[in-house]
Protein backbone atom coordinates (compact mmCIF):
# COMPACT_ATOMS: atom_id res chain seq x y z
CA UNK A 1 0.00 0.00 0.00
CA UNK A 2 1.44 3.66 -1.09
CA UNK A 3 0.15 6.73 0.13
CA UNK A 4 -0.62 8.87 -2.90
CA UNK A 5 -0.83 12.96 -2.21
CA UNK A 6 -3.22 14.57 -4.71
CA UNK A 7 -3.09 18.35 -5.66
CA UNK A 8 -5.74 18.51 -7.45
CA UNK A 9 -8.79 16.16 -6.99
CA UNK A 10 -10.64 17.39 -10.22
CA UNK A 11 -11.95 15.53 -13.09
CA UNK A 12 -8.65 13.15 -13.77
CA UNK A 13 -7.34 13.86 -9.74
CA UNK A 14 -10.59 12.58 -8.35
CA UNK A 15 -10.21 9.26 -11.40
CA UNK A 16 -6.80 8.67 -10.20
CA UNK A 17 -7.65 8.84 -6.58
CA UNK A 18 -10.57 6.41 -7.12
CA UNK A 19 -8.72 3.91 -9.28
CA UNK A 20 -5.69 4.01 -6.21
CA UNK A 21 -8.69 3.37 -3.71
CA UNK A 22 -9.83 0.48 -5.66
CA UNK A 23 -5.83 -1.05 -5.33
CA UNK A 24 -5.67 -0.39 -1.77
CA UNK A 25 -3.51 2.72 -1.82
CA UNK A 26 -4.37 5.59 0.39
CA UNK A 27 -5.09 9.35 -1.08
CA UNK A 28 -4.53 12.66 0.26
CA UNK A 29 -7.13 14.90 -1.55
CA UNK A 30 -6.15 18.47 -2.27
CA UNK A 31 -8.12 21.34 -4.03
CA UNK A 32 -7.17 25.31 -4.12
CA UNK A 33 -10.81 25.76 -1.90
CA UNK A 34 -9.53 23.70 1.29
CA UNK A 35 -10.38 20.33 2.75
CA UNK A 36 -14.21 20.87 3.72
CA UNK A 37 -14.83 21.38 -0.14
CA UNK A 38 -13.38 17.65 -0.45
CA UNK A 39 -15.59 15.70 1.94
CA UNK A 40 -17.41 14.41 0.12
CA UNK A 41 -15.35 12.73 -2.06
CA UNK A 42 -13.32 11.52 0.67
CA UNK A 43 -16.60 10.08 2.12
CA UNK A 44 -17.27 8.39 -0.76
CA UNK A 45 -13.72 6.88 -1.43
CA UNK A 46 -14.03 5.39 2.30
CA UNK A 47 -11.02 5.13 5.11
CA UNK A 48 -8.17 4.77 2.82
CA UNK A 49 -9.23 8.63 2.07
CA UNK A 50 -8.45 11.61 3.44
CA UNK A 51 -9.06 15.61 2.28
CA UNK A 52 -6.02 18.05 3.10
CA UNK A 53 -4.57 21.23 2.58
CA UNK A 54 -2.45 21.14 -0.85
CA UNK A 55 0.62 21.87 1.25
CA UNK A 56 -0.15 18.56 3.19
CA UNK A 57 -1.05 16.55 0.64
CA UNK A 58 2.22 17.08 -1.12
CA UNK A 59 3.79 16.01 1.92
CA UNK A 60 2.28 12.95 2.43
CA UNK A 61 2.38 11.38 -0.74
CA UNK A 62 4.74 8.87 -1.62
CA UNK A 63 3.93 9.58 -4.78
CA UNK A 64 2.65 12.72 -5.82
CA UNK A 65 0.10 13.69 -8.56
CA UNK A 66 0.00 17.10 -9.89
CA UNK A 67 -3.59 17.61 -11.65
CA UNK A 68 -4.16 20.98 -12.22
CA UNK A 69 -4.56 23.89 -15.03
CA UNK A 70 -1.39 24.85 -16.18
CA UNK A 71 -2.20 28.30 -14.97
CA UNK A 72 -2.13 27.19 -11.31
CA UNK A 73 1.69 26.19 -11.83
CA UNK A 74 2.56 29.61 -9.57
CA UNK A 75 0.55 28.72 -6.76
CA UNK A 76 1.18 25.37 -5.95
CA UNK A 77 2.65 24.13 -2.63
CA UNK A 78 6.87 25.47 -1.86
CA UNK A 79 7.04 22.22 -0.85
CA UNK A 80 10.03 20.70 -0.01
CA UNK A 81 10.12 18.86 -3.38
CA UNK A 82 13.40 17.77 -3.38
CA UNK A 83 13.57 13.43 -4.17
CA UNK A 84 9.85 13.40 -4.63
CA UNK A 85 8.12 11.84 -7.37
CA UNK A 86 5.34 14.01 -8.99
CA UNK A 87 3.30 12.81 -11.34
CA UNK A 88 2.31 15.57 -14.01
CA UNK A 89 -1.11 15.18 -15.53
CA UNK A 90 -1.57 18.50 -16.95
CA UNK A 91 -2.10 19.73 -20.21
CA UNK A 92 -1.65 23.47 -21.32
CA UNK A 93 -4.46 24.90 -23.19
CA UNK A 94 -3.65 28.78 -24.09
CA UNK A 95 -7.46 29.62 -23.88
CA UNK A 96 -7.69 28.40 -20.50
CA UNK A 97 -4.27 28.94 -19.31
CA UNK A 98 -3.54 32.23 -20.82
CA UNK A 99 -0.50 32.42 -23.67
CA UNK A 100 2.49 31.13 -21.74
CA UNK A 101 6.06 32.61 -24.16
CA UNK A 102 8.29 29.34 -23.39
CA UNK A 103 5.37 26.65 -24.34
CA UNK A 104 3.95 28.63 -27.10
CA UNK A 105 7.74 28.75 -28.40
CA UNK A 106 8.58 25.15 -27.90
CA UNK A 107 11.27 26.31 -25.93
CA UNK A 108 9.85 24.05 -23.00
CA UNK A 109 7.19 21.31 -22.59
CA UNK A 110 4.43 21.94 -19.87
CA UNK A 111 6.31 19.34 -17.92
CA UNK A 112 9.41 20.65 -17.96
CA UNK A 113 7.68 23.88 -16.96
CA UNK A 114 6.02 22.23 -13.75
CA UNK A 115 9.68 21.03 -13.26
CA UNK A 116 10.95 24.46 -12.59
CA UNK A 117 8.48 25.53 -10.39
CA UNK A 118 9.31 21.95 -7.75
CA UNK A 119 12.55 22.20 -7.26
CA UNK A 120 14.61 18.62 -6.84
CA UNK A 121 11.35 16.88 -7.41
CA UNK A 122 11.41 13.78 -10.27
CA UNK A 123 8.47 14.85 -12.35
CA UNK A 124 6.89 11.96 -14.75
CA UNK A 125 4.38 13.04 -17.20
CA UNK A 126 1.56 10.64 -17.37
CA UNK A 127 -2.24 10.71 -17.14
CA UNK A 128 -2.33 13.84 -19.53
CA UNK A 129 -3.24 12.20 -22.62
CA UNK A 130 -6.29 10.50 -22.06
CA UNK A 131 -9.85 11.56 -21.10
CA UNK A 132 -10.93 11.12 -17.54
CA UNK A 133 -13.74 8.43 -18.13
CA UNK A 134 -11.67 6.52 -20.36
CA UNK A 135 -9.02 5.95 -17.65
CA UNK A 136 -12.05 4.68 -15.01
CA UNK A 137 -13.19 2.18 -17.50
CA UNK A 138 -10.22 0.89 -19.37
CA UNK A 139 -8.28 0.16 -16.00
CA UNK A 140 -7.56 -4.05 -16.64
CA UNK A 141 -5.92 -6.24 -14.55
CA UNK A 142 -2.20 -7.47 -15.20
CA UNK A 143 -2.43 -10.16 -17.31
CA UNK A 144 -5.51 -9.34 -18.14
CA UNK A 145 -6.96 -9.43 -22.01
CA UNK A 146 -7.23 -5.69 -23.04
CA UNK A 147 -5.26 -4.06 -20.94
CA UNK A 148 -4.84 -0.47 -22.07
CA UNK A 149 -1.38 1.35 -21.88
CA UNK A 150 -0.15 4.74 -20.75
CA UNK A 151 2.82 6.96 -22.01
CA UNK A 152 5.05 8.23 -19.48
CA UNK A 153 8.12 10.86 -19.86
CA UNK A 154 10.11 11.70 -17.16
CA UNK A 155 14.41 12.61 -16.41
CA UNK A 156 14.77 10.22 -13.62
CA UNK A 157 14.53 6.14 -14.05
CA UNK A 158 14.35 5.69 -10.78
CA UNK A 159 10.42 7.84 -10.75
CA UNK A 160 9.54 5.80 -13.99
CA UNK A 161 10.00 2.49 -12.20
CA UNK A 162 8.11 3.87 -9.48
CA UNK A 163 5.60 5.13 -11.67
CA UNK A 164 5.11 2.49 -13.83
CA UNK A 165 4.77 -0.35 -10.66
CA UNK A 166 1.78 2.31 -9.78
CA UNK A 167 0.14 2.27 -13.04
CA UNK A 168 0.42 -1.70 -13.05
CA UNK A 169 -1.32 -1.69 -9.71
CA UNK A 170 -3.88 0.70 -10.88
CA UNK A 171 -4.86 -1.42 -13.97
CA UNK A 172 -2.60 -0.07 -16.78
CA UNK A 173 0.91 -0.79 -18.45
CA UNK A 174 3.67 2.35 -19.07
CA UNK A 175 5.60 2.92 -22.20
CA UNK A 176 8.63 4.72 -21.90
CA UNK A 177 8.07 8.21 -23.99
CA UNK A 178 11.64 9.47 -23.17
CA UNK A 179 12.62 12.63 -21.72
CA UNK A 180 10.50 15.68 -20.51
CA UNK A 181 11.89 17.59 -23.25
CA UNK A 182 10.44 14.28 -25.36
CA UNK A 183 6.96 14.77 -23.95
CA UNK A 184 5.72 17.20 -26.68
CA UNK A 185 5.23 13.94 -28.21
CA UNK A 186 2.11 13.09 -25.70
CA UNK A 187 1.26 16.50 -25.00
CA UNK A 188 -2.22 17.96 -27.03
CA UNK A 189 -2.71 17.45 -30.54
CA UNK A 190 -0.42 14.65 -31.16
CA UNK A 191 -1.53 11.23 -31.99
CA UNK A 192 -1.25 9.94 -28.80
CA UNK A 193 -3.51 12.38 -27.33
CA UNK A 194 -7.18 10.65 -27.13
CA UNK A 195 -7.77 8.85 -30.06
CA UNK A 196 -5.95 5.73 -29.35
CA UNK A 197 -8.70 5.46 -26.52
CA UNK A 198 -11.64 5.99 -28.49
CA UNK A 199 -13.82 8.62 -28.97
CA UNK A 200 -15.25 11.35 -25.76
CA UNK A 201 -18.49 9.68 -27.25
CA UNK A 202 -18.05 6.48 -25.94
CA UNK A 203 -17.63 6.51 -21.71
CA UNK A 204 -16.12 2.82 -21.85
CA UNK A 205 -13.34 3.72 -24.40
CA UNK A 206 -11.31 1.28 -26.50
CA UNK A 207 -8.37 -0.67 -25.04
CA UNK A 208 -5.00 0.63 -26.20
CA UNK A 209 -1.95 -1.38 -26.47
CA UNK A 210 1.38 -0.72 -25.97
CA UNK A 211 1.95 -1.21 -29.78
CA UNK A 212 -0.84 1.22 -30.32
CA UNK A 213 0.64 3.84 -28.01
CA UNK A 214 4.18 3.01 -29.36
CA UNK A 215 3.05 3.70 -32.83
CA UNK A 216 1.33 6.84 -31.89
CA UNK A 217 3.97 8.30 -30.61
CA UNK A 218 6.80 8.03 -33.78
CA UNK A 219 4.04 9.62 -35.65
CA UNK A 220 4.20 12.35 -33.31
CA UNK A 221 5.61 15.79 -35.33
CA UNK A 222 6.03 18.96 -35.09
N1 LIG B 1 -10.47 16.04 -17.71
C1 LIG B 1 -9.71 15.19 -18.41
O1 LIG B 1 -10.23 14.21 -18.99
C2 LIG B 1 -8.22 15.35 -18.44
C3 LIG B 1 -7.47 14.31 -18.97
C4 LIG B 1 -6.08 14.39 -18.97
C5 LIG B 1 -5.45 15.53 -18.48
N2 LIG B 1 -6.20 16.56 -18.00
C6 LIG B 1 -5.44 17.75 -17.50
O2 LIG B 1 -5.27 17.54 -16.10
C7 LIG B 1 -5.39 18.79 -15.40
C8 LIG B 1 -6.61 18.71 -14.49
O3 LIG B 1 -7.75 18.54 -15.31
P1 LIG B 1 -9.22 18.24 -14.71
O4 LIG B 1 -10.06 18.03 -15.90
O5 LIG B 1 -9.14 17.22 -13.66
O6 LIG B 1 -9.58 19.68 -14.10
P2 LIG B 1 -10.67 20.01 -13.01
O7 LIG B 1 -11.73 18.97 -12.98
O8 LIG B 1 -11.05 21.44 -13.28
O9 LIG B 1 -9.86 19.93 -11.63
C9 LIG B 1 -8.79 20.80 -11.38
C10 LIG B 1 -8.40 20.62 -9.93
O10 LIG B 1 -7.28 21.45 -9.68
C11 LIG B 1 -7.51 22.10 -8.42
N3 LIG B 1 -6.64 23.27 -8.32
C12 LIG B 1 -6.62 24.38 -9.09
N4 LIG B 1 -5.66 25.21 -8.64
C13 LIG B 1 -5.07 24.61 -7.58
C14 LIG B 1 -4.03 24.98 -6.70
N5 LIG B 1 -3.36 26.14 -6.82
N6 LIG B 1 -3.70 24.13 -5.69
C15 LIG B 1 -4.35 22.96 -5.55
N7 LIG B 1 -5.35 22.55 -6.36
C16 LIG B 1 -5.71 23.38 -7.36
C17 LIG B 1 -8.97 22.39 -8.47
O11 LIG B 1 -9.44 22.78 -7.19
P3 LIG B 1 -10.72 23.77 -7.04
O12 LIG B 1 -11.85 23.08 -7.73
O13 LIG B 1 -10.87 23.91 -5.58
O14 LIG B 1 -10.30 25.05 -7.73
C18 LIG B 1 -9.50 21.05 -8.95
O15 LIG B 1 -9.53 20.12 -7.87
C19 LIG B 1 -5.51 19.86 -16.49
O16 LIG B 1 -4.24 20.39 -16.77
C20 LIG B 1 -6.10 19.09 -17.67
O17 LIG B 1 -5.80 19.72 -18.91
C21 LIG B 1 -7.56 16.49 -17.96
Amino acid sequence: MTTIGFIGSGQIGGTVARLSVAAGHRVVLSNSRGPDTLQDLAAELGPQARAATAAEAAVAGELVVVSVPVLAFGRLPAGPWAGRVVMDTCNYYPQRDGQIAELDSGKLTSSELLARDLPGAAVVKVFNNIFYKHLESLARPAGGLGRSFLPIAGDDAAAKAAVTAFLGSIGYGAVDDGLLTDSWRQEPGTPVYGPPYGPFGNPAGTPASADTIRAALAEAAR
